[in-house]
């Protein structure tokens, strides 16, 4: 099997910027090690300021490592970016490509063509994705009429016109609503799975039922640094006995730390959410975790319980036990929505 990424000791610093300056320089990937295997979508899973757009703006020869080697394809980034990006396509959520005075199937072409595509087959590659992306009746609309999300599709497609060996998709269902999301996250899975030469995604998202869903792997990176590496269905295993529990309180200031340190909680995370005046707590119990000794604080700490409810433990426990907090913070179970 050939390998399509290999990172060893991979660091990138910035001067400036960030909250942990040290000697003026802030890490924003510190010895990254990993390798990707050709045919398999991989997904970076982290908070904001992670380091995953760092990460592929790496891999995608946008920006040079402070130290440690990258090689795409068995390419180095260092000196042979003119190797890989011709197999290359790089999409991201937010950005907004494009001119506005052209239409959509204009830009793709053009798009098409500073990759040397022939105008035949890019033709016939925009006509197909078009109408994969229910976009068709949009090919002669100026981009500067479009929705946000017709933009973002169009944006999308303009990741598969190329027909890239390796392609980085960075949070690609951003902006999109629940139906094109889920039409998105199946194109992707169906472009890998039904590929006659090997194509390898890597992506980046915020939704953890998407990495669940589309990555054969995952990376779990939190402040530059790579937590754990494994199947979503291995990092999904608990331990032996372990319970998860959803508890509701109403809102009320409370010391997190003193339930993370109640005997037999392996890991706690929580999320409030202002509009209904609540805070979801996730615990993960470890076996013969005691649920009476976390109700018994909360009430002594005068927290009132809306709800208890017993889960299944997913990849946001995993990622709670190892970077000791919910995804997305503040968006209680938005991921579970998409
Ligand atoms: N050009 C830059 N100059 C200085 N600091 C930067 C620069 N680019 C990124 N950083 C810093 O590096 C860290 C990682 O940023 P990065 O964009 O890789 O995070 P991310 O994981 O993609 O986050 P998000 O989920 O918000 O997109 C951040 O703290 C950011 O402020
Ligand atoms: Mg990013």
């Amino acid at each position: 099997m050939s390998i399509a990424i290999k990172t060893t000791e991979l660091s990138r610093s910035f001067t400036g910027g960030g909250e942990k300056e040290a000697g003026g320089l802030f890490q924003a990937l510190s010895d990254v090690n990993i390798e990707i295997p050709e045919g398999m979508i991989y997904g970076l899973l982290g908070p904001n300021g992670a380091g995953k757009t760092t990460l592929i703006k790496i891999l995608s020869t946008l920006l040079l490592p402070t130290s440690g080697e990258a090689f795409v394809n068995g390419y180095n980034v260092d000196n042979q970016y003119d190797k890989i990006r011709p197999i290359i396509n790089m999409v991201s959520g937010g950005e907004n490509c494009g001119y506005g005075i052209l239409t959509v199937a204009e830009n793709l072409w053009m798009f098409a063509q500073f990759y040397g595509i022939p105008t035949k087959t890019a033709m016939e590659r925009i006509k197909t994705l078009l109408e994969i992306m229910n976009l068709t009746d949009k090919a002669d609309v100026k981009i500067n009429k479009l929705s946000t999300g017709m933009r973002q599709k169009m944006n999308f497609i303009r990741g598969f016109v190329t027909e890239p060996k390796i392609l980085f998709l960075d949070e690609p269902t951003l902006g999109l609503d629940v139906n094109a999301a889920r039409e998105t996250r199946k194109f992707v899975m169906d472009w890998v799975k039904n590929a006659v030469e090997p194509k390898t995604v890597i992506l980046t998202t915020h939704y953890m039922k998407e990495a669940d869903e589309m990555c054969h792997k995952l990376a779990i990176i939190d402040s530059g640094k790579i937590l754990a590496i494994d199947t979503p269905a291995n990092l999904k295993k608990q331990e032996a006995g372990g319970a998860s529990y959803n508890i509701t309180v109403g809102y009320k200031e409370f010391d997190a730390n003193s339930l993370r340190a109640i005997p037999g909680v392996a890991s706690f995370a929580h999320s409030v959410s202002d509009e209904d005046a609540i805070i979801e707590m996730i615990f993960n119990l470890e076996a013969g975790g005691a649920l009476a000794k976390i109700i018994e604080k909360l009430s002594s700490e005068g927290l009132s319980i809306l709800n208890i409810h017993k889960k299944e433990f997913s990849l946001e426990d995993a990622f709670i036990k190892l970077v000791g907090r919910r995804l997305n913070g503040g968006e209680a179970g938005a991921n579970e929505h998409r």
